[in-house]
């Protein structure tokens, strides 16, 4: 058996953002195994979208249930632990550019009683996340296959070769993409070893978000069962 299992996290990025709540709620009702927020400061990435008094808002609609991860594009991950643990995140993901201990932050997050979760972008080598994760683990890593800040640009093919070091490091461990997935890049993402899958526009904006989060789990979890047969 396989110790890593699919997950897909829409990203709600692109949704209509007046309806949040509502938005956030169609995805989970469309099958999604957890909601991507992205949080952007303006200063780390060219964009500034919404903080924790809106994932508090998201958790008070969608209830206590649902597994909420925050993807932190800010320049000061560690500000926002305790108001994003108090809000109802349950994954905190920073930035491994962003953080001066990101050792230190790893612990904080799960003091605060959430998963840690590391991204790094696509100019960082893999390497730094791996040294990291040598000395302090996390339990998620994020592979940025786009440069942060926008929703619905093209999925960067190259970065695979990241997700395949860290699985090849990591067997067990949750491995996340995140930019441009979708239908015709996922077995890309797939067979590289990524088992969460954040997806934006490709779900947002198909008339039949079902039917995409299916296809996109039927990839995965295909992949993952021919990996642990060939063991
Ligand atoms: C990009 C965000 C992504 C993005 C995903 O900065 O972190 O989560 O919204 O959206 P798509 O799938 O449209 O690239
Ligand atoms: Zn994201």
């Amino acid at each position: 058996m396989c110790a890593y299992r699919c997950k897909i996290g829409p990203s709600i990025l692109n949704s209509d953002l007046a309806c949040l709540g509502d938005e956030c709620k169609r995805m989970l009702e469309c099958g999604a195994d957890y909601l991507h927020l992205d949080v952007m400061d303006g200063h780390f990435v060219p964009n500034i979208t919404f903080g924790h008094p809106v994932v508090q808002c998201i958790r008070k609609s969608i209830g206590d249930g649902p597994t909420c991860e925050v993807h932190m594009m800010v320049s000061r991950p560690d500000q926002w632990v305790k108001a994003m643990s108090e809000s109802g995140a349950n994954i905190y993901t920073f930035h491994l550019e962003a953080s001066d201990n990101p050792q230190q932050l790893i612990k904080e997050i799960r003091e605060e009683g959430m998963k840690a979760g590391c991204a790094i972008k696509p100019a960082t080598p893999v390497s730094k996340l791996i040294d990291l994760l040598h000395t302090q683990m996390a339990d998620v890593a994020l592979v940025m296959t786009v440069e942060p800040g926008f929703g619905g640009q093209s999925f960067m093919r190259p970065m695979m070769e990241k997700v395949r070091e860290l699985r090849k490091a990591y067997p067990h461990l949750d491995i996340g993409v995140d930019g441009g997935v979708g239908p015709s890049s996922i077995h890309h993402c797939a067979e590289a070893g990524a088992n969460m899958i954040v997806s934006g526009s490709a779900i947002m904006r198909s008339n039949d978000p079902r039917k995409v989060i299916s296809d996109l789990r039927g990839v995965v979890q295909e992949v993952i069962q021919q990996t642990s047969l060939e063991r």
